[in-house]
């Protein structure tokens, strides 16, 4: 079997397409979509995701407002400068990228934005609203991943084994719960699974977000499984890859995302609907 490709790029540029119209409307009736993006230090891949999140704005439509600060920001001028963002009815969206430098306390800083404005959703309520099920900011990450599951046709997951591997706040843990409000029968595996590959075996939906290269080998996979690639890793050559050995797993499952071109622009894409919807509800 040869697996078919889930193209993140082009699903990406389609929901992109479907922001900009609908941010345009926004603009037309006097309030713009505005993004407020808070990057602290010089950690060079949080500058490229940066970058890339201002050049999507720029692209749809909405209004980005970079501020960006050295390693030796203060927690209190961050919560500061957080606090203000709150207040200003131009922005709609609170973005602080992570990692924050150690001696600032990132859970604080992200209980200190509006959960209104949380495009992320990495604030507790956020979390909160979607254990619960009740409505609230999805992190963009497993959100867009769910999205590409709906572009095969996957809506409802009744009756699917789901296997998420990785455990963080931002990808395995919502993932997890976004399969199960599907109705997947969902497993997380992380660095204490025993027996990885028994376990990734039963997934008829496979997501790997744990930051290792090809961690995900095709004796791992079911045939015709659907493996959803999470990671960004640089190999020895310094190319970007996954978490999945994309070559061999491609001749065991039925479908599955490359990287790059796969979760990365589904993240970026998922952000600025957040931040849309964030501004159509602030106006509606
Ligand atoms: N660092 C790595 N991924 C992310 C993300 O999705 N959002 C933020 N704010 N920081 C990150």
């Amino acid at each position: 079997m040869t697996a078919q490709r889930i193209d993140g790029l082009a699903l990406s540029a389609q929901i992109r397409q479907q922001v900009a119209q609908r941010a345009q409307a926004c603009a037309a009736a006097g309030h713009p979509p505005g993004l407020a993006v808070i990057l602290v230090g010089d950690n060079p891949a949080s500058q490229v995701y940066v970058r890339n999140k201002i050049k999507a704005c720029e692209q749809t439509g909405i209004r980005s407002v970079l501020e960006q600060y050295g390693a030796d920001l203060e927690e209190d001028a961050l919560l500061q400068r957080i606090a203000a963002l709150n207040a200003d009815p131009g922005i709609h969206g609170i973005l602080v990228q992570l990692p924050l430098p150690r001696h600032i306390d990132a859970h604080k800083v992200i209980e200190a934005i509006d959960p209104t404005k949380d495009v992320d959703g990495f604030h507790v309520a956020s979390a909160g609203a979607l254990m619960v099920g009740q409505p609230g900011f999805k992190p963009c990450t497993p959100y867009g991943c769910m999205k590409m599951l709906e572009s095969i046709g996957l809506h409802d997951l009744r009756g699917k084994s789901a296997v998420v591997v990785g455990r963080s706040n931002i990808v395995g843990k919502p993932m997890a719960l976004m399969l199960l409000a599907a109705n997947a029968t969902v497993t997380i595996a992380h660095s204490g699974t025993s027996d990885l590959s028994a376990v990734c075996r039963q997934a008829d939906i496979l997501v790997a977000a744990v930051g290792r290269e090809n961690l995900i080998t095709a004796e791992m996979v079911k045939p015709g499984a659907v493996v959803i690639d999470v990671g960004m890793n640089r190999n020895a050559a310094g190319k970007l890859c996954g978490d999945v050995d994309f070559e061999g797993v491609s001749e065991v499952a039925g479908w599955i995302t490359p990287v790059p071109g796969g979760v990365g622009p589904m993240t970026i894409a998922m952000l600025l609907v957040n931040t849309l919807e964030s501004c159509e509800r602030a106006h509606a």
